[in-house]
């Protein structure tokens, strides 16, 4: 199969279409081998030595991603945070970094605490906004710029384009949490990122049964194979249970996303303008800021997480998630079951998460079972609360 000139709808669905040699199988064999035979004359020829850093149970799910990112070469990790701190302990005390202030909270913990305590220079700002990303960018200091988008919890959209031209005119690498646009929608390394990372664990998986983390890059240098030391030697590696899981997961990943899509744009529309809901945030609104980016940079759809701002304040929020029946509530996003939280309440302090909003992970439920839940939820909680 060749991955350019071959949908991601059947590259996801064939696994790229291998074929177990010895057997015929269709389905890979799961290895569990943590060490590898060495040749009589004391060389390693297989390429393997042993499982922290080469594990053959990796290598149809790396492919299958790398493919379905266009890149040069992919590395599976134990968790998305595995792989994304990964990025960031490759680099060199001193470096200056520049991450989103709306981003996955725990990895921003993550970096205003480890990271800094380590020596990286770490700056916060609004990525949404060219002005500010450019009046930033130190030339020859800044090593890395850290993007998510569209962004937890507000969803908010960063142009990867125009941040990657800015990031490499000032010789840093751009690197994108892709994790909630999936390789479906958007496919950075086109549009000039350096590295991509998913959080596995969401829609590339898709079932919330695994913890996993994948890092594509887009051309091999030293930073990547700094990345490469670090999986080998903190051994932040994926178990080979998972690797498989992983791989049979991604096999419906378009039939789940384009779902997905779908209703997360008809649940948007519907509550928009509705008299218990005060704002709705979901790039694929034409009102939302950051539409027209998203428009051009997300193909065939505007993903499946969306967030809910309540009237009536946190009371209100808690009280509809308290109420809902289908919508899970829950943590974590990119299942195939709907899952709703107050986010505010999982951040913590400094979040910038409004204490009204509820972020809703829409799976592959019908979407009209999914609006009635919502839509009593709304209606009970308010007559609670009168
Ligand atoms: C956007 C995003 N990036 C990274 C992560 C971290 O992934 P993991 O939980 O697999 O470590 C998450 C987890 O929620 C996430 O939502």
């Amino acid at each position: 199969m060749d991955p350019k000139n071959t949908h991601p709808d059947s590259i996801a669905a064939q696994a790229l279409g291998w074929i177990d040699e010895e057997t015929g199988a269709i389905t890979p064999p799961i290895h569990v081998s943590t060490t590898y035979l060495r040749d009589a004359d004391n060389q390693y020829r297989s390429g393997r030595i042993y499982a922290r850093a080469d594990n053959p149970a990796f290598d149809q799910a790396e492919a299958v991603i790398n493919a379905l990112e266009h890149g040069h070469q992919a590395l599976l990790f134990a968790s998305g945070m595995a792989a994304a701190t990964a990025v960031f302990q490759a680099l060199a005390p001193g470096d200056h970094v520049l991450a989103p202030k709306v981003m996955y909270w725990s990895l921003r913990n993550w970096l205003m605490s480890f990271a800094t305590h380590w020596g990286l220079d770490v700056e916060l700002i609004d990525m949404t906004d060219p002005g500010v990303v450019q009046a930033a960018l130190r030339p020859g200091k800044t090593r890395l710029v850290w993007i998510e988008t569209p962004a937890n919890p507000l969803w908010t959209v960063t142009d990867i384009a125009l941040t990657a031209q800015m990031s490499h005119a000032a010789g840093a690498l751009l690197a994108v949490d892709s994790t909630v646009a999936t390789p479906l929608l958007t496919r950075p390394l086109t549009l000039g990122a350096d590295i991509v990372m998913h959080a596995a664990t969401k829609y590339l998986n898709g079932h919330s049964d695994l913890i996993a983390g994948a890092l594509v890059t887009r051309q091999d240098n030293d930073h990547w194979q700094r990345v490469r030391k670090v999986r080998a030697q903190v051994g932040g590696t994926l178990g080979s249970f998972e690797a498989w899981l992983l791989l049979r997961g991604m096999r419906t990943l378009h039939l789940r996303v384009r779902a997905a899509c779908a209703s997360a744009q008809r649940i948007a529309e519907h509550f928009q303008a509705h008299p218990l809901v005060a704002e709705i945030l979901y790039p694929g609104l034409p009102g939302c800021a950051g539409h027209e980016v998203a428009r051009l940079q997300m193909q065939g759809g505007f993903g499946g997480m969306l967030s809910l701002r309540t009237r009536g304040g946190e009371a209100a929020a808690i009280a509809v998630a308290a109420h809902t029946g289908l919508w899970k509530r829950a943590t974590s996003l990119g299942g195939v079951e709907s899952l709703i939280e107050h986010r505010a309440s999982v951040e913590g302090p400094g979040t910038p998460a409004p204490p009204d909003l509820l972020r809703l992970s829409v799976g592959i439920e019908h979407v009209d079972d999914l609006i009635a839940d919502l839509e009593q939820a709304l209606t009970a909680a308010h007559g609670v609360r009168s």
